[in-house]
């Protein structure tokens, strides 16, 4: 029998400890032996539950317990989550979590520690919900060079870029769904401005190029200035609006690592994950694309990926070596303003023509939509850097007025 404990009762947490109810039959077989959840913090009470005898609030009653051997951090942010994982992988009890800000930000440390103590610290739940792709991308592709990695990694904002371009619902009633729905952040900035996408790139960055990406390295910009008329000009080029985590290994050591609203050609393996589904493209050097896809979100996906890890550190003699990355100085991640490109941009005239466009950026694909108002025009470029791009649009003066720019990606 294996003891372990949760911290956490929120939308996962009470979904893992659920799991472990509802399939305690197949979980049993598959572990070997019994899991039994013995402990659940949480400052709040929940009298009425079934398993209201296993809360505490104290947290040394899960650390200091011998017999509990796992812990679920499922409590989401820094602190006091970091404490916590800290002095149970020191106490020698192996963690698993969702909490992709704690791994994004302190996973290289706590590898290190969880390694040192001779456990485990498993995120699989922490990118993807309930996909597989962190145990796939250090076991089962780990006979390939990782060259690119990426996603649509957030749920909340494919499900609110689903409703606009297939349903035109507005952004405010779509966001408030996500939420009832248990999709969306605590707080929903982190979705809609691409932060929560940005902590599941550097994590999947970090697995794949072996050095840890912290999140304030990685450009990040979210769903929120994007608008109907660009979903309207997008499918008249042939394509959807999706907001794409990518890393990309370059030949100097360093990567491209990004999150924004891309343009995607509607034949793109990424182009139809719609709704709250996820879906990672991993580039491999022996496979090619490989990509996967499944729910990206809510209680029971999350907790699935959960429980998965902890089923197998009971199985596990020893810390996973094929797991960690080594700490980095931040200086991995290069300029991505360097990065050649595509881009497609929507502006009004103020005083420019066509010709006065075509002489700025040379080769452009016009674009249009019902009801284009006649001063304002929308194109995609050729291939350049955004550094290029910049001066372009500046030889044009005040004769335009850039309303929206997005960047071209061939997946
Ligand atoms: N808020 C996240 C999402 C939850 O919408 O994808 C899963 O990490």
């Amino acid at each position: 029998m294996v003891k372990v404990a949760v911290l956490g009762h929120g939308t996962v947490g009470s979904g893992v400890v659920e799991l472990f109810q509802k399939n305690a039959k197949s979980i049993t077989s598959r572990a070997g032996q019994e899991i039994e959840v013995k402990r659940i913090l949480d400052i709040r009470e929940f009298p009425d539950l079934p398993y209201a005898d296993k809360f505490t609030k104290d947290f040394n009653e899960i650390l200091n317990d011998p017999e509990i051997s796992i812990v679920a951090e499922v409590m989401g942010g820094l602190s006091p989550a970091f404490d916590f994982t800290k002095s149970l992988l020191e106490h020698g009890k192996s963690v698993v979590t969702s909490n992709k800000e704690l791994v994004a930000a302190k996973g290289a440390q706590l590898l290190a520690i969880a390694k040192e103590h001779n456990v485990n610290y498993f995120f699989e739940a922490s990118v993807g919900g309930g996909i597989p792709i962190i145990r796939p991308m250090h076991q089962c592709l780990a006979a390939n060079e990782i060259t690119e990695v990426a996603g649509i990694l957030n749920g909340t904002t494919n499900y609110i870029l689903t409703k606009m371009i297939h349903e035109s619902v507005p952004f405010d009633e779509a966001l408030a769904t996500a939420q009832q729905l248990g999709y969306a952040e605590r707080n929903p900035a982190a979705d809609v401005e691409g932060h929560d996408a940005c902590r599941k790139i550097c994590i999947l960055a970090s697995l794949a190029f072996g050095s840890h990406v912290y999140p304030h390295t990685v450009y990040t910009e979210g769903i929120t200035k994007l608008t109907l008329d660009d979903v309207a000009y997008a499918e008249n080029w042939g394509g959807v609006i999706k907001l794409i985590g990518r890393a990309k290994k370059l030949d100097n050591g360093k990567m491209y690592a990004t999150v924004y609203p891309a343009l995607l050609s509607s034949h793109s393996q990424l182009a139809g994950i719609d709704d709250v589904f996820n879906g990672i493209l991993i580039r491999g050097n022996a496979t090619g694309d490989v990509v996967f896809y499944g729910r990206g979100a809510g209680k029971f996906p999350t907790a699935s990926a959960v429980v998965a890890d902890m089923i197998d550190i009971s199985k596990a003699s020893s810390t996973s070596k094929s797991l960690s990355w080594k700490d980095s100085d931040a200086d991995n991640v290069a300029d991505y303003k360097e990065a050649p490109l595509q881009f497609y941009i929507r502006a009004d005239l103020c005083g420019a023509a066509q010709p006065d466009i075509a002489d700025a950026f040379g080769d452009v694909t016009w674009l249009s939509r019902p009801g284009q108002p006649a001063d304002e025009v929308a194109f995609v470029t050729d291939i350049m850097t955004e550094y290029e791009l910049d001066d372009k649009i500046s030889t044009l003066g005040n004769k335009i007025s850039v309303k929206s720019m997005i960047r071209v990606l061939d997946y």
